[in-house]
């Protein structure tokens, strides 16, 4: 049984997020998209909200499971006897940091990285460009799934309304 992880913060899942997890399931058995379990100070969303958003945009890939995790990507992987983590490369920019992580991970564990070019369609798409342009009033529909776009708008106004749900 092959398993796969596709690790990220998902601050809101994007187009470009579930272009590579969905290509990734079609690789391995079984695929978990794992949220890092941070809450950054510019987070738009906290980590179980992420969690919840993308389990229901992967609701229709049945080899895929969404969880949090804390700590160190190579334990989670240990603990859920993961051996590829898929990391989507947009740019070439994205290259260096990655490399280096997947070359500290692989010597941490052995674990290995596999790296998969994201459609060039999401290539210039983020969730920073996303939170950046939604909280300037710009039109994000679309590159987000309907209901993720509907509630960053949501949350953006509830900020700049003055209410701070939960997220940090
Ligand atoms: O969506 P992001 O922000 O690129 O996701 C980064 C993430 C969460 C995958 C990365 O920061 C990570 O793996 N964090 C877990 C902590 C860890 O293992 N650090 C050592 C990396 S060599």
């Amino acid at each position: 049984m092959s398993r796969a992880v596709c690790p990220g913060s998902f601050d809101p899942v994007t187009h470009g997020h579930l272009d590579v997890i969905g290509r990734t399931g079609r690789l391995f058995d079984e695929v978990v998209v794992a949220v890092g379990n941070n809450v950054s100070k510019n987070a738009l969303f906290t980590p179980q909200e992420r969690v919840d958003m993308l389990t229901e945009a992967c609701s229709g890939w049945p080899n895929v499971t969404v969880a949090l995790f804390d700590g160190l990507l190579v334990d989670f992987c240990a603990t859920h006897d993961i051996n590829v983590i898929v990391k989507g490369l947009r740019l070439v920019s994205d290259f260096d940091y990655e490399l280096q992580m997947a070359q500290m991970n692989r010597e941490l564990t052995g674990v290995d990285t596999v790296f998969m070019p994201t459609a060039p369609r999401w290539s210039y798409v983020s969730s920073t460009l996303i939170r950046e342009i939604a909280g300037l009033g710009g039109d994000v529909t679309a590159f987000l799934p309907g209901p993720i776009a509907d509630r960053t708008l949501r949350r953006v106004a509830d900020r700049k309304g003055g209410n701070h749900p939960d997220a940090a």
